[in-house]
C-alpha cells in the first residue's frame, strides 16, 4: 500500500498548522470589528448547484470539480467556493427574514479545486470570504474592499496591488460583448478560447496563455450605464480619499460567472513571488434571484487563500503565531520524582501553566536539552534529596538564577520566574 496524501494536498504540523491557526484567530478577531458572523456550509453540495451559478464555461465548472456520485447515484461535488454555499444556506433557512439585514457572513474552510497543482495553487486549499447580502451602496463595495486590504496589512504585507473592473449587465453588456468579439475576431486565439469566444467571450479575457493579446480589447468599464458608472466612480473616490491606491483593469474578469459589477483582486509581488492573486471578490446582485426568482437581494464579497498568504509572509520573515515556549520543564531525577511531577503537572496546567516533562525516562542531560528544544523559561528539577526536604529547585533559564522552593510557593515563584 502506498502511504501517501493525494497530489495538490498538504499536511499540516507543529509550526505550519499553528501558523495557520495563528492566522484564522486574525481573521477572527478582524471580522468581529466588522460585526461579520461566521457561517459554516456542508464540504459537499449537490453538483448542479455550482453548475447553474458559477458558469459551465467557468474553468472551475468544466474542468475543477471534484465530482462524486453517492450510492444512489446522485451528483455531488467537493465545494469549490464559498459564495455559492453561502447563498443556497440563505435561501433554504430563510435567514433573510430572521436576522438584521444585510446580513453579514464570514468562513472559513476548505475548498476543493481540480487544478494542476503547482506554487500557491492546491487541490485541497483553505479558504476565508465574506458575504455581504441584502443591500447595495457603494460604501458596502468600499467597505469589503478594505475588510480585505487591511486585512494583509494587519498580518504585516506590502507591496499589494488592488485592481478593479466593473461589468455590466443588460443592453450595454450585449453592445460590449459584440465589439469584444470583433476585437478577438482578428486575434489569433488558444483551443480553449476558441470555444469560449462562442460559448461566453468574457471568459476569454480570463485565459492565461493569451492574456497579453488582450491589453488592446474595449474596456468593459466604458460600457457602464450611468448609473453604474456613478457607482463605479463612487467606490473609486472614497479608496482615493482614504489614500487607498488602486489600478483600473479591464481584463479583470474573475474566474466566476455570477459577477454583475464591481470586481477586485488583491495581489501580491515581491523578488519570489509575481503577482500572486490573495484575494478576489465583487459584487453579485443576482445571484440569490437566480437560484429562487421569489427572492431580490443584492450581494458583494471575496474570498482569500488563506495557503496563499502564508506563502507571501514566509517570503516575508512574518511570522502570526506565537514564539513556542513552556514556562516550566519538569526534570526529574528517580521515580519518586516522576510521580510527583505528575500530580505537580496537574496542578501547574490548572494554575495556568505551560508546562510538560520528560517520559522516556532519560538522563540530566538529555533533559536539559529538551529544555531548550521546548523553549522552557525555567527548569523545575526533582530528585529524592528534594522530596525529603518538601521543596522543588527552579532554575529560571535566561538569568540563571537557581532557588529552592517549598511546594506550596512554587505557584507563586513560577508566576514571578514566567
Ligand atoms: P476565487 O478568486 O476563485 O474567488 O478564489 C479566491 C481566492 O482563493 C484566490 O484569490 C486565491 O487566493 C484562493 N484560491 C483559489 N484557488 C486556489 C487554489 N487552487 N489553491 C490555493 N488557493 C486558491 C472565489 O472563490 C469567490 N467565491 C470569491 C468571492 C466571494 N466573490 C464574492 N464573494
Amino acid at each position: 500500500m502506498l502511504i501517501q496524501k493525494p497530489r495538490g494536498t498538504e499536511d499540516l504540523y507543529y509550526e505550519s498548522a499553528e501558523e495557520l491557526s495563528a492566522l484564522e484567530l486574525v481573521l477572527r478577531s478582524i471580522v468581529s470589528q466588522y460585526n461579520y458572523h461566521e457561517i459554516r456550509t456542508p464540504i459537499f453540495e449537490g453538483k448542479d448547484l455550482f453548475t447553474r451559478t458559477v458558469g459551465e464555461e467557468t474553468d472551475i465548472v468544466s474542468k475543477e470539480m471534484f465530482e462524486l456520485l453517492d450510492k444512489k447515484e446522485r451528483e455531488f461535488v467537493l465545494r469549490p467556493e464559498g459564495t455559492v454555499p453561502t447563498i443556497r444556506s440563505i435561501i433554504e433557512n430563510k435567514l433573510y427574514g430572521k436576522y438584521e439585514m444585510p446580513l453579514k457572513f464570514f468562513y472559513i474552510g476548505s475548498m476543493f479545486r481540480y487544478e494542476r497543482p503547482q506554487h500557491g495553487r492546491l487541490r485541497q486549499f483553505n479558504q476565508f470570504g465574506v458575504e455581504v447580502v441584502g443591500a447595495k451602496t457603494y460604501l458596502l463595495d468600499v467597505e469589503t474592499i478594505l475588510l480585505a486590504y487591511n486585512i494583509l496589512k494587519a498580518v504585516g504585507l506590502n507591496n499589494l496591488t488592488l485592481k478593479l473592473n466593473c461589468l455590466t449587465t443588460g443592453v450595454n453588456k450585449e453592445k460590449y460583448i459584440n465589439d469584444l468579439k470583433e476585437f478577438l475576431s482578428g486575434q489569433d486565439l488558444c483551443a480553449d478560447c476558441q470555444t469560449r469566444i462562442k460559448k461566453n467571450p468574457l471568459r476569454v479575457l480570463d485565459c492565461k496563455i493569451d492574456n497579453a493579446k488582450f491589453d488592446k480589447a474595449p474596456k468593459i468599464y466604458e460600457y457602464l450605464t450611468e448609473q453604474e458608472a456613478k457607482y463605479f466612480n463612487n467606490i473609486q473616490k472614497v479608496l482615493t480619499k482614504l489614500e487607498v491606491s488602486f489600478e483600473l483593469d479591464h481584463k479583470l474578469v474573475r474566474g466566476l460567472d455570477y459577477y454583475t459589477a464591481l470586481v477586485f483582486e488583491i495581489n501580491f509581488s515581491d523578488d519570489h513571488e509575481k503577482d500572486l492573486t490573495l484575494i478576489g471578490g465583487g459584487r453579485y446582485d443576482n445571484l440569490i434571484h437566480e437560484l429562487d426568482n421569489s427572492l431580490d437581494y443584492p450581494a458583494v464579497g471575496f474570498g482569500m487563500g488563506l495557503e496563499r498568504l502564508l506563502l507571501a509572509l514566509k517570503n516575508n520573515n512574518l511570522k502570526i503565531s506565537e514564539e513556542d515556549y513552556l514556562d516550566a520543564y519538569i526534570i526529574c531525577l528517580s521515580d519518586h520524582a516522576r510521580y510527583f511531577a505528575s500530580s505537580l503537572m496537574l496542578m501547574l496546567r490548572t494554575s495556568g501553566f505551560k508546562v510538560d516533562t520528560d517520559y522516556l525516562e532519560r538522563g540530566v542531560k538529555a533533559q536539559f536539552k529538551s529544555i531548550e528544544r521546548l523553549n522552557a523559561h525555567n527548569a523545575i528539577i526533582i530528585g529524592d534529596e528534594e522530596l525529603k526536604k518538601n521543596v522543588v529547585k527552579i532554575k529560571n533559564q535566561k538569568t540563571g538564577k537557581e532557588q529552592e522552593v517549598k511546594f506550596e510557593k512554587i505557584i507563586n515563584v513560577l508566576g514571578k520566574e514566567k
